[in-house]
């Protein structure tokens, strides 16, 4: 029988992948192991909650004797590492937390890892330790083409609508003709990203030392349901329904990657159950976006959806649909380091194991925006902190 732990399950991401392995794998035993920092919240996790092949574990990654524990008691055969501090503008303002939950906490997973399958007489059969990091840690990209040129890629799920110097291209846009490779150098320039790539490296120097069954994936910017409203795409949507200012980092022109968070997930079940052992794979939307670009369709869908859309007469007589909400764009001083482009070549993955994104940006952008205003509740309890008041008193005395 499967016994594996998800790091980090009550955050964004580890909440998809938690509910997907759940309910697709009702014979294995999943253990949500999450510390419930202010990003971890189990609501994100309701539905699964009382399914009997789960079970959820407070604790902290850097905690090696609770872990090492955890790991003989329960006879863990699987490890999948997403707990991590995740927020670039965090990590600027506080670098220690990165560099000892990202890098401390990821070595003492591994080295219990270690010492506990060395110890059972099949060892490293059937086992595997696979670490979820970040485009990030390669750096940023040139723009060598601001105007957009057809991406050398499409998917199933490309679209072609996303427009590029004002008109609409013929296939999807990328803005340089580099993209991220598994073989590229790494070049991380954010605390964030620093303490990623010493993770990435730690699990690789584990393989390569003691024959740790690891695999790594690097993946581009997620967005989707359940994501804290820190990040870019929830913390928009929040601010126009409230009608807050959006405060867009420069002149907006950076270049992000988006990939729905299900099609994440379903990356990560795939790669666990049949990627190689010691293999890096990029994980990427093939799906470029200025992040102007980007917040002027989240601003047109939110406004659509909350019947906020205007109808105006032209000069020349013609109805025309604007957005009141455009006004709240706000330019603010740029983030210090801030990468200028990410682009994912996500070929390996689709040539090797068949996946690739499912999901069309537009429809996933509308699934989005829908669920955030859907669940006001979700979005008012994380942001007023209540919910973390109510871990503090449910965990106070355990
Ligand atoms: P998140 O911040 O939403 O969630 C992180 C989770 O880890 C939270 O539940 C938190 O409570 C938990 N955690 C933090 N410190 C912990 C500790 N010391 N011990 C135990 N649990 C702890 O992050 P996310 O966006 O879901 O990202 C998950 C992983 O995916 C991270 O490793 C991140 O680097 C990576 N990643 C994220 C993105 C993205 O766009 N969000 C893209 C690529 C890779
Ligand atoms: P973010 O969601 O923080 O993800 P990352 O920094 O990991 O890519 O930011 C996405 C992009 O949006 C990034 O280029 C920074 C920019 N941004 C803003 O312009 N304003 C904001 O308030 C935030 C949070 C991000």
């Amino acid at each position: 029988m499967k016994t594996l732990i998800i790091t980090g399950g009550a955050g964004f991401i580890g909440s998809h992948v938690v509910r997907l392995f759940v309910n697709k794998y009702p014979e294995y035993r999943i253990i949500n192991l999450d510390k419930l920092t202010y990003a971890g919240n189990l609501a994100n996790l309701k539905d699964i909650e009382d399914k009997p092949n789960y079970k959820f574990v407070k604790m902290d990654i850097c905690d090696f004797d609770a872990f090492y524990k955890l790991m003989q008691d329960e006879k863990v055969t699987g490890i999948i590492h997403l707990a991590a501090e995740s927020h670039v503008d965090r990590s600027i303002k506080d670098p220690f937390t990165f560099a000892q939950t990202n890098v401390m906490g990821t070595l003492s997973l591994l080295q219990a890892a270690k010492l506990y399958w060395e110890s059972l007489p099949e060892k490293y059969e059937g086992k595997r330790f696979y670490h979820i990091s970040t485009d990030e840690v390669y750096g940023a990209l040139e723009m060598t083409h601001p105007e957009g040129i057809p991406a050398p890629f499409t998917t199933k799920a490309s679209t072609a609508s996303h427009t590029v110097g004002g008109g609409t291209s013929a296939a999807h846009p990328a803005y340089g003709e580099k993209f991220f490779t598994e073989d590229l150098k790494y070049q991380p320039h954010s605390p964030y990203s620093a303490s990623k790539a010493s993770s990435d490296h730690f699990v690789r120097a584990f393989h390569d030392t003691y024959g740790l069954p690891t695999i790594v994936t690097n993946c581009s910017n997620n967005y989707g349901p359940y994501q804290f409203p820190e990040k870019l795409i929830p913390l928009f949507i929040n601010n126009i329904r409230h009608r807050k200012p959006l405060p867009v980092y420069g002149k907006g022109e950076n270049v992000r990657d988006w990939l729905y968070v299900e099609d994440h997930a379903r990356a990560i079940d795939v790669i666990f159950h049949n990627g190689k052992i010691a293999e890096t794979y990029n994980i990427g939307g093939f799906n470029e976006w200025k992040n102007i670009d980007i917040i002027k369709v989240v601003i047109q869908t939110v406004d659509r959806l909350l019947g906020r859309v205007k109808l105006e007469t032209s000069e020349t007589g013609e109805t025309i649909e604007t957005y009141p909400d455009m006004d709240l764009i706000t330019y603010v001083t740029d983030r210090a380091g801030h990468d200028l482009r990410y682009a994912i070549d996500s070929r390996k993955l689709q040539r090797e194991l068949g996946w690739e994104p499912s999901l069309q940006f537009e429809e996933g952008i509308e699934r989005t925006v829908r669920w955030y205003l859907d669940n006001e509740a979700w979005m008012d309890n994380v942001t007023s902190g209540d919910y973390q008041k109510y871990y503090e008193n449910m965990y106070a005395n355990r």
